[in-house]
């Protein structure tokens, strides 16, 4: 079983290229998982919020569920924004799992902006609905050291990107 963590701030594609790479697999008979961080969020990791502990928490819970599924699946994905080295280099030392940066402008992810939270961010420190936390905002995301595959998903399209890491794993299990 392979453990794949994927890294990469709010909006850059983790979910929609995990998704499209998952039907690829299925519609050859190879099941993946995918834990998604917003998923986590809402049921194991519900008492965390998004200091540096309780992200590093949240990504040693997630890698201790796609360890514990180990035998059902070939392969499982990690998909949060996993912003520290420390709990990237901690899953790639504990469990050989392999780090995927899905790069993306901030830029971009700005004009994108599907959940609101860029605009939140970037709103004036005196607004209510100002978010003071939002990675790659005003909260750090560590730029990965050690990665094994980076897509950039300002510069290809869905397609390019779902290619790589389709073949990414291919290559692995
Ligand atoms: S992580 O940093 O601990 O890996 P995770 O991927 O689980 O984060 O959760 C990120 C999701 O929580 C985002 O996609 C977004 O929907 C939501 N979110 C809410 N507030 C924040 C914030 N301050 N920073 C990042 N994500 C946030």
């Amino acid at each position: 079983m392979q453990i794949i963590q994927l890294t990469g701030l709010s909006g850059c594609g983790k979910t929609t290229i995990s998704n499209a790479v998952k039907l690829l697999f299925a519609a050859k008979g190879i099941h993946i998982e995918i834990l998604d961080g917003d998923r986590y969020r809402q049921t194991l990791c519900k008492d965390l919020g998004f200091s540096k502990a309780d992200r590093l928490e949240n990504i040693r819970r997630l890698g201790n569920l796609a360890h514990s599924l180990a035998k059902q699946y070939p392969v499982v994905i990690i998909a949060a924004i996993n912003p520290y080295e420390e709990a990237r280099s901690g899953l790639k030392l504990k469990y050989d799992a392999k780090t995927v940066w899905i790069n993306c402008e901030l830029d971009s992810l700005i004009l994108r902006d599907t959940k609101g939270l860029y605009k939140r961010a970037l709103l004036p420190d005196t607004d209510p609905d100002k978010i003071f936390n939002l990675t790659g905002v005003n909260d750090s995301f560590e730029t990965p050291l050690n990665f094994d595959l980076k897509l950039n998903t300002h510069l290809e399209s869905i397609d390019e990107s779902v290619t790589k890491f389709y073949n990414f794993i291919t290559e692995l299990i």
